[in-house]
């Protein structure tokens, strides 16, 4: 994919502008089991006491809210994104679900994060890595904030799915999506960015090699729902 399709501004942007949609449109057009895939990658999560997490990408902070639903009361969130449109939802979100005293949100690029070396139990990221043009600083600054021992969980869609489900995923994501993306969302780009960078993640094999090399050991993955998605967990050194 063009490297000038990732580019910063142009992704901020792009979120911003389908901001308001995005939660409808992601229900819609995973038929609900987006919600699914997110409670797995959670579940991935070390659980401890007072544990700190980061969910890194934010967005709309579907991911924060479900691991304040899976984990102890003391457990904290620190959600980050650089769509201020995106963080304006999350915000509204976290509120109206009685939430701000365990979540607290801040405006950061994932290859630069505002945090000291290992502060966190945890860090997360679901859907949001493929729009990282620096694919490897992102994660590797996913792992400098993590504890040793400490996981990297990251969930993203995947361009190698089993033999019999392609066909249908290929169809689904590049006809059927972009369409019903843009009648929703009144935006065409989006919704063609996003076909063009599902479809060009790099699949699990390599994506884990690429996780090594951003430092992380002990890296596995779960395929979901025919490899529609991946669950990536990684361990920082
Ligand atoms: C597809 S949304 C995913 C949101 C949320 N994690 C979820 O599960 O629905 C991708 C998010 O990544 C954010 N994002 C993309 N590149 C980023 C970067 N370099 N730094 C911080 N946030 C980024 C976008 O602003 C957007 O909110």
């Amino acid at each position: 994919m063009d490297r000038s399709a990732k580019d910063p501004v142009k992704i901020q942007t792009m979120f911003t502008t389908i901001a308001h949609r995005y939660d409808l449109l992601n229900r819609l057009l995973s038929l609900g089991i987006d919600k699914s895939w997110r409670k797995f990658a959670v579940k991935q999560l070390p659980r401890a006491e007072h544990a700190r997490y980061l969910d890194v990408a934010t967005g709309t902070c579907d991911v924060a809210l479900e691991i304040i639903r899976q984990c102890p009361p003391d457990a904290k969130v620190t959600g980050v994104d650089f769509s201020e449109g995106m963080l304006k939802l999350g915000t509204e979100k976290v509120i109206s679900a009685g939430q701000q005293d365990r979540i607290e949100l801040r405006f950061a690029d994932v290859t630069a994060l505002p945090f000291d070396d290992h502060v966190f139990n945890a860090s997360i990221i679901a859907f949001g890595i493929r729009n990282v043009q620096d694919t490897i600083k992102g994660i590797s600054e996913m792992g400098r904030v993590v504890r040793s021992g400490g996981k990297v969980v990251i969930l993203e869609f995947t361009s190698s799915q089993s033999r019999f489900f392609q066909p249908v995923f290929h169809f689904y994501i590049s006809k059927v999506l972009p369409f019903i993306g843009e009648i929703i969302s009144g935006k065409k780009g989006a919704y063609k960015y996003l076909p063009d960078s599902m479809l060009n993640f790099p699949p699990p094999e390599k994506f884990s090699r690429m996780m090594q090399e951003a430092g992380l050991k002990d890296v596995r993955y779960h395929k979901l729902t025919f490899g529609a998605a991946v669950v990536y967990v990684g361990t920082a050194p």
